[in-house]
């Protein structure tokens, strides 16, 4: 029985992981919930899965399914039409609409942008650091920089940010941690606010990669419903997963000095530390649920019935020990070419197949601007907690620290063990 609301599975679903595998490349297995799944854990099964289209991603349209009856579920049920959710061909069409969007000169253009939201976060947390002692480098670093960099693409204005950042904040909490209440009404702000930013920008188009898509509409593009549902998708997609990027690179970083001052000496290196951070803490646990239209027969001869539920664990297939050599090792500088070792194999923490990831390429910049700066800028950062007491978001599809307490100049690991909090 796996319960992915466990702490302690939560800290570190690893050695479990390692057991599924070594009973096979895919297992059935009972969720505390009471239903059941199909958990691939090998790297070789993930990517034949991820690309067969004999496992879908349209949720099941169960009979009598209950309709939306409160305002906060409309509100939640407008995520249901994105391209997650969908198979060729509407995939395809709602693929090939955004991808313009995301191409890689519109990302690259954004830099400056980028460069400009990290430093100020940096700035305010290093003035907070002198301040109060310790802060919470999630709440003010990891997660607000993805944030703002939404804004950017959404084109939501300045004055608007610190709302989106509260309702983003709100809906995206686990849900033990708020009153059910609080993030039933930030839905219906979100999606209060995106309707009115749609109507805004079909009458005064912004230089932002949202009003391209808005103003493609009107030549058969996305529909009103569709693009709502890109603009909640975009949020979600883009900021919980680069913020638990962004939180477990730190915290890996803080946890191997030996790794940041490599970091520290060659700009190169950082490349390395953000590749080998998404391997190594994939922030994307699993990648969203597949459901087989078909009976599956997997190489190994595994069988998979017809309406089953599967999931491709990301984290586990980037720790395969077939495909990566100590693979729960932080090692860096398996991603730098050199010549006692060879480049190790592309991880799949931004999945693998049609839906493979149409941000990666913004996650990785922003991830490469803002750990560097991070780190150069405070160059006595330390963690304020010993690592066994940072706590993991539960569930199986997003993982990162839900806190990150950090000081200057303290480090845990050299103070005697009756000092440590
Ligand atoms: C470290 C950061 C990120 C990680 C690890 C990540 C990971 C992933 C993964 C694994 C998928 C495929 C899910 C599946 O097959 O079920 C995916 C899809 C997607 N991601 Fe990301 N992502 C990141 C950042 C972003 C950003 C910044 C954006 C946009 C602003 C974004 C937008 C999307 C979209 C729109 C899809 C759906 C693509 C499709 O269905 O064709 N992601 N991401």
């Amino acid at each position: 029985m796996l319960d992915p609301a466990d702490p302690a599975f939560a800290r570190d679903p690893h050695p479990y992981y390692a057991s599924l595998r070594a009973q096979g490349p895919a297992s059935q297995v009972r969720l505390a919930n009471g239903t059941s799944a199909w958990l691939v854990t090998d790297y070789d099964t993930t990517r034949a899965v991820l690309a067969d289209p004999r496992f879908s991603n349209v949720p099941p349209q169960r009979a009598g399914r209950p309709k939306p009856d409160s305002p906060a579920r409309h509100a939640r049920a407008c995520l249901d039409r994105h391209m997650l959710n969908s198979d060729a061909p509407a995939h395809t069409r709602l693929r090939q609409i955004t991808s313009a969007a995301f191409s890689a000169r519109r990302v690259d253009a954004l830099r400056p942008r980028v460069e400009e939201l990290a430093f100020d976060l940096v700035s305010q947390l290093s003035a907070r650091l002198d301040g109060e002692v310790v802060v919470d480098l999630v709440d003010t670093f990891a997660f607000p920089l993805p944030v703002l960099v939404i804004s950017e693409i959404l084109g939501v204005p300045e004055q608007d940010r610190a709302d989106l950042r509260e309702w983003t904040y709100r809906v995206g909490s686990p849900t033990d941690a708020l009153p059910t209440d609080s993030a039933d009404e930030a839905w219906l702000r979100l999606h209060g606010y995106f309707t009115a930013l749609i109507a805004h920008k079909r009458h005064q188009p912004g230089q932002d990669l949202f009003s391209a898509l808005v103003h493609d509409a009107t030549d058969g593009g996305l529909d009103e419903g569709e693009l709502l549902a890109m603009a909640f998708l975009l949020l979600f997609a883009g900021y919980e997963t680069t913020m638990n990027l962004l939180a477990s690179a730190s915290l890996l970083l803080l946890t191997h000095p030996g790794e940041l001052a490599k970091a520290r000496r060659s700009p190169q290196h950082w490349a390395a530390v953000v590749e080998e951070s998404l391997r190594h803490a994939s922030p994307l646990e699993g990648t969203t649920w597949r459901r087989t239209t078909q009976k599956v027969k997997l190489p190994n001869g595994t069988v998979i019935p017809p309406d089953a539920s599967v999931l491709a664990v990301l984290a586990a297939a980037n720790r395969d020990p077939a495909r990566f050599s100590d693979a729960d090792a932080f090692r860096p500088g398996r991603y730098l070419a050199g010549p006692s070792e060879p480049r190790a194999a592309a991880h799949l923490a931004f999945g693998h197949g049609p839906h493979f990831c149409i941000g990666s390429q913004l996650a990785r910049l922003e991830a490469a601007i803002a750990l560097p700066l991070l780190f150069d800028s405070l160059s006595d950062l330390a963690l304020a907690v010993t690592p066994e007491h940072i706590p993991y978001r539960p569930g199986l599809l997003v993982r990162g620290p839900r806190m990150l307490p950090v000081r200057r100049g303290y480090e845990w690991h050299r103070a005697p063990a009756q000092q440590r909090p």
